[in-house]
């Protein structure tokens, strides 16, 4: 499956996978230096002296782009998991100290090299099902000192593993303990002053993103923190409508955000705007089904509205800890009623424009990274169809395998 084409899709150019059946690669130098048919590939004269590597008949897709995830954060929440089986809300649990304030303690309390070992053997396992870009956000760290840690960790990580990790800041994620009895107004100020222009500076992020829902971040807090990381070089981008409505997506398409994410609660307008404008929208089931929650977002009214949906699996440890794409597929054909096509396409194209990185990955083209992987299965169909389970058999990027299946004695 190439996913070639041109812009991101929309509406029924979601399906469109462009297939090419017994097809085959060549990679130079970790880019693509053509696709297409087996025996159109082979007779070119450079493929004679390359090495040669048998997919075996299996499906080959582009790697997934994970557009959202929050890499960094120093534990899992499973004594949270038991309180929201026993029927806590995800707010419940936020307001009593647990949540996001949870991560925040256990990161800040967490030396770098535990954190980045915890990362790095996340980041194994979204190489393992078939992942090879990553967006990570920090947001558990809440103070200057805590979170260019965590941004700096995404650019060290970078150097000692191959996932691609696209940076972004989430200092706006909750307000931190020590600011709750000075209000929300005393940390938006440090928020909008040192810890954006020492982001700035740093060149340590590349998007700014907020978290706009009640007991977060308001809608005029947000756009006042999106704005003044635009005059920081960052891009826009956040987490909108997710508990609550708050106007978050239309001030995403206002701003010019490259995605806005969530979704669940938004209302025929927002459809309309997202239908209309080139920020993607984000679809992340993983939480609604962790959460256990039955309101997943509208993604058959996004796609005939027109709207860039793209599908990620927001890895964290509060609301969705998986680092699977293949089960946020899964999620997305049964809960979200897309297609098998229309979320893979989803799930690569789409999500690499939701990274601004469409020139470079999300499709298996001519000049792009040699990013994908083959899955162990007959048909595509069966990436989604088979969950809970891992059918990935190997992952390339840029030309190098960064995962292989054990081989089993057959
Ligand atoms: O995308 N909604 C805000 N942020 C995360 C959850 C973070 C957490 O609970 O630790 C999300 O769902
Ligand atoms: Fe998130």
């Amino acid at each position: 499956m190439t996913l070639r084409g041109r812009g991101p899709r929309r509406g029924k150019a979601l399906a469109n996978l462009g297939v090419i059946k017994d097809g085959a690669l060549l990679v130079r130098d970790g880019l693509i230096a053509a696709v297409g048919t087996r025996a159109k590939i082979e007779a070119l004269p450079e493929a004679k002296t390359a090495e040669k590597m048998e997919m075996g008949g299996r499906v080959v897709l582009p790697g997934f782009v994970d557009s959202h995830t929050h890499l960094i954060h120093a534990a899992s929440r499973a004594e949270e998991y038991e309180l929201k089986i026993a029927g806590a809300s995800y707010e419940e649990i936020a307001r009593k100290g647990g949540g996001i304030l949870n991560s925040v303690k256990k990161l800040r309390a967490a030396t770098s090299e535990e954190l980045e070992k915890r990362a790095l053997a996340a980041l194994k396992q979204f190489a393992a099902y078939g992942t090879t870009t990553v967006e990570a956000k920090s947001g558990y760290g809440l103070s200057v000192e805590a979170e260019l840690k965590i941004l700096l960790l995404h650019s060290e990580l970078q150097a000692k593993q191959p996932i691609e990790i696209v940076s972004t800041f989430l200092g706006a994620h909750v307000v931190p303990e020590e600011f709750t009895a000075r209000g929300a107004e005393r940390y938006l100020s440090v928020v909008l002053e040192p810890l954006l222009r020492e982001v700035g500076t740093s060149k340590l992020a590349e998007f700014c993103d907020v978290f706009c829902d009640r007991g977060a971040f308001t809608l005029e807090q947000t756009r006042q923190i999106l704005e003044e990381g635009k005059r920081h070089r960052l891009t826009p981008r956040l987490h909108a409508e997710q508990l609550t409505r708050t106007g978050a997506t239309q001030l995403a398409v206002k701003i010019g955000a490259a995605s806005c994410d969530h979704l669940e609660q938004i209302n025929s307008s927002d459809l309309a705007a997202l239908g209309k404008s080139n920020t993607v929208a984000t679809l992340l089931p993983g939480c609604d089904f962790h959460l256990g929650l039955k309101q997943y977002a509208p993604a058959r009214k996004l796609i005939e509205a027109g709207a860039i949906v793209a599908l990620a699996t927001d890895y964290n440890p509060g609301t969705s800890p998986t680092m699977s794409m293949p089960m946020i597929l899964s999620l997305a054909c049964t809960q979200l009623r897309m297609t098998p096509a229309e979320a893979i396409t989803a799930a690569t194209i789409n999500g690499a424009y939701a990274l601004r990185r469409e020139k470079q990955i999300g499709s298996l083209e001519v000049g792009k990274f040699a990013d994908l992987a083959a899955f162990e299965v007959a048909d595509y169909r069966e990436i989604p169809y088979y969950f809970g389970m891992n059918s990935c058999w190997m992952t390339m990027k840029r030309g190098v395998v960064v995962h292989a299946a054990e081989k089993t004695n057959a």
